[in-house]
């Protein structure tokens, strides 16, 4: 059994010790937009920020996260606002959605230490792998995010996703389309 604060609430896992925290975020906590790319380290896709430290989540335990701070991609902000997001969306950053959000959580954690990072700050703190080749995107969306963290820029929200919840249901058979009330009509 491991305990932690996840998005900000308390947690407590049920699992082996021993158990990824990756895989406790998205089998247990069904936070699955943190993503399994591939398990050993190299990809990133699995970042999250824990204590202010943006870690592997493959690579960590649940016994490791015992006491700490999580925050994955659904706890960065409740409507996509983090200057983070803003950016990676002007900036035309994202491309795969396998990818972005470790790139995300990278980049979040950056600019909270280092909200004016050169090219280099950039790929040393977020060496996520991509293999479409977003990184010059991501560099011009991480350092304008440190722009509009330091109020010296402004981004206009993003808009809303284009998905009704009932189509998102039909996409993804696990999930039920909410219950909606008989229509009124005026
Ligand atoms: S899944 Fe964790 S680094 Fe690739
Ligand atoms: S963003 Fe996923 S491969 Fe480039």
């Amino acid at each position: 059994m491991s305990a932690m604060t996840v998005n900000g609430r308390p947690v407590q896992f049920n699992l082996d010790g021993d158990t990824p925290l990756l895989w406790a975020l998205r089998d247990a906590a069904n936070l699955t937009g943190t993503k399994y790319g591939c398990g050993v380290g190299d990809c990133g896709a699995c970042m999250v920020i824990v204590d202010g430290e943006a870690l592997r989540s493959c690579l960590i335990t649940i016994a490791e996260a015992e006491g700490r701070f999580v925050t994955t991609v659904e706890g960065l902000s409740r409507d996509r606002s983090h200057p983070v997001q803003q950016a990676m969306v002007a900036e035309q950053a994202i491309q795969c959605g396998f990818c972005t959000p470790g790139m995300v959580m990278a980049a979040a954690a950056l600019i909270q230490k280092n909200p004016a990072p050169t090219k280099a700050d950039i790929e040393a703190a977020v060496p996520n792998l991509c293999r479409c080749g977003v990184y010059p995107r991501l560099v011009s969306a991480i350092q304008r995010a440190g722009r509009v963290a330091q109020r010296q820029e402004r981004i206009s929200a993003a808009p809303a996703p284009g998905i009704s919840a009932e189509d998102a249901a039909r996409t993804v058979p696990a999930m039920a389309a909410p219950e909606t009330g008989p229509a009124t009509a005026d």
